[in-house]
């Protein structure tokens, strides 16, 4: 009898069962079915692709395989001796596409299945892409866990039926390396624990006007602007962060945000500042200013491969520029008042942008002030209030979802359940319109955070909103009750992998309230 038909046997015979209580995985699953029998997975276990036209030529399964074997074990020694039975012996992974360049878009689905019969007996992933494979091994990991008895890594409610896809294409997070530097290590880290929740996009928002921590062999000057000589990435480094990020399925979103929030490029190139005393918004009526950008941007499209670059375009309080007699005189003579110039300033910097071949994303400044003179392809980025989408959407824009009041992590009031709760289609009814909003992203600003509370101030707050651009809306609890439990074990899960998740109770980011187990914080 072919394995198929006997795999489906058993399911008959065990019933499927979608208790989303009971299923330690977050995000849920498109769907998922589960049977009761106790599997253990090989201490040698091995990956294999048969039947796979994806040959993995750059590691990036092997790799992904050997992290996954090791978090699986959560620094246990797992020694205990293989039994003769109900042994998993590996995996098998057969990926479709040979292509294994990340992008936007990027197919992400997969097939898992655990079988309790067969000889060896092997899980098996079926995906699109590489990059579906990577989501079906993290998946693959949270069914797994340490077993104390046998001390060998455990797995439980088998067999398993797991076929996935994200809701949303674009799921992503927001660090802030101007406000306060991050260290390339705590980047990783950041990393490491977004693809533990399909997390898939890392908004860098390099520089603004505090700091200026990138170099730009273009204009060399420019990482004068930094904090200190140390605090600071080379251009390699950038592309170690793009590289490290690919290699787990995430896209790496970089951002200068011009004209405002750049005070920190004159540091290195004073001529940028309309004056010495009056620093940003940046000289829109100097060319240099536009020559400055296009180095960035050409230098940014050799490292930074994501379609998208964000230009920013948000709070440009434009009084430096009618208080400065030489850009007055400059915005008279071409008879521009500052809402105009504020455009012009934008709409040039779109250009060049598309020049390097990036499509651009803009804070909604820009749509709310000139919408209908954007780029067509411009993705608006909501983050001032909840009814933006709407608004962008209707216009024929594309949308990020991004509302402060809910999805800004350094705001330590926003709690994990309105996080849960934030729909990005509210408000969307027609299904073209809804297509629009590509997806969403967690803010962590970092005014008020830096390397030593950044883990704890992200999570479990970000991983409430991944399971809200993953899952489909089914799964989706309408109050939190249901997912309450299923996170606080997610969170458990994050801290025995190394990541400092905050405990849920109460509001962003608090330490635990009293003596007791880890789910009951
Ligand atoms: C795994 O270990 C068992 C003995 O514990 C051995 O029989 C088997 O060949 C090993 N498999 C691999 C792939 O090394
Ligand atoms: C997963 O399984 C479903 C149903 O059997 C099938 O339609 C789909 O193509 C499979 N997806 C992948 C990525 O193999
Ligand atoms: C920027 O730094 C370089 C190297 O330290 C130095 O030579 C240069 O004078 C600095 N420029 C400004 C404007 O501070
Ligand atoms: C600045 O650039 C604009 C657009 O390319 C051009 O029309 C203008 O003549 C330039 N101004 C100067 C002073 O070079
Ligand atoms: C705009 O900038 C000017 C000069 O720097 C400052 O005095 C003013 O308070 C700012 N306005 C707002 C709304 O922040
Ligand atoms: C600026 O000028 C435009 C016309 O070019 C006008 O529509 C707009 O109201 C003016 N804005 C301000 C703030 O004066
Ligand atoms: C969308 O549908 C909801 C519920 O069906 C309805 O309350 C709302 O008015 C609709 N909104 C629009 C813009 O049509």
């Amino acid at each position: 009898m072919a394995l198929a038909l006997r795999l489906l046997l058993a399911f008959l015979a065990i019933g499927s069962c979608i208790a989303a209580d009971h299923i330690d995985l977050w995000p849920m699953p498109k769907s998922v079915s589960h049977g009761t029998q106790r599997l253990y997975v090989s201490n040698n276990a091995t990956m294999s692709m048969a039947g796979s036209k994806y040959s993995d030529g750059k590691a990036i399964l092997k790799d992904a395989f050997q992290r996954m074997l090791d978090l699986m074990k959560l620094n246990h020694n797992a020694d205990g001796a293989n039994p003769s039975s109900s042994l998993l012996t590996g995996v098998n992974i057969v990926v479709l596409s040979t292509q294994d360049e990340l992008g936007f878009e990027v197919d992400e689905s997969y097939n898992l299945t655990v079988p309790t019969i067969g000889e060896p007996l092997h899980a098996q992933i079926e995906a699109q892409t590489v990059f579906g494979a990577l989501h079906a091994l993290q998946t693959f990991s949270q069914l797994c866990h340490f077993e104390f008895t046998s001390r060998l890594i455990g797995l439980n409610s088998a067999p398993w039926m797991i076929s996935d896809a994200p809701r949303f294409p674009y799921r992503g997070l927001l660090i802030d390396t101007s406000r306060h530097y991050l260290p390339l290590a705590i980047i990783k880290g950041v990393i490491d624990a977004m693809t533990y929740s399909k997390l898939n996009v890392l908004h860098w928002h390099i520089v603004d006007e505090q700091s200026f921590p990138i170099e730009i062999p273009s204009y060399p000057n420019l990482w004068n602007g930094s904090y200190s000589y140390s605090e600071r990435y080379t251009m390699s480094d950038a592309i170690d962060i793009v590289r490290y990020a690919e290699k787990r399925g995430v896209n790496v979103l970089a951002e200068i945000d011009v004209p405002g929030h750049a005070r920190s490029w004159g540091v290195g190139y004073p001529s940028l500042w309309p004056s010495d005393s009056c620093r940003e918004p940046l000289d829109v009526s100097n060319n240099f200013t536009f020559k400055v950008i296009d180095g960035i941007l050409s230098d940014f499209s050799k490292v930074f491969k994501f379609k998208f670059v964000h230009l920013g375009g948000d709070e440009v309080n434009t009084s430096c520029w009618t208080a400065t007699p030489h850009i007055k005189e400059w915005l008279n003579n071409n008879h521009m008042n500052v809402s105009d110039a504020y455009r012009y300033f934008v709409l040039r910097a779109q250009k060049i942008a598309i020049s390097h071949g990036y499509e651009v994303i803009n804070w909604e400044e820009t749509f709310n002030n000139f919408g209908d003179k954007l780029d067509r392809k411009t993705v608006v980025h909501n983050w001032l209030g909840g009814d933006v989408a709407p608004k962008v959407v209707a216009a024929g824009l594309r949308c990020i979802v991004s509302n402060q009041d809910k999805w800004y992590l350094d705001h330590l009031d926003a709690t994990w359940e309105g996080f849960y709760l934030n729909e990005p289609l509210k408000g969307i009814n027609n299904t073209e319109q809804q297509r629009l909003v590509i997806g969403g992203e967690v803010c962590m600003w970092g005014e008020q955070i830096d390397a030593s509370d950044i883990e704890q101030t992200i999570w479990p707050r970000a991983a409430a909103a991944a399971e809200r651009l993953w899952s489909p809306l089914e799964q989706i609890a309408e109050d939190t009750r249901s997912a309450t439990s299923r996170l606080s074990r997610f969170r458990c899960l994050l801290n025995q992998r190394g990541v400092a998740a905050a405990p849920l109770a109460g509001d962003g980011r608090t330490a635990p309230y009293e003596p007791g187990p880890c789910v009951r914080q």
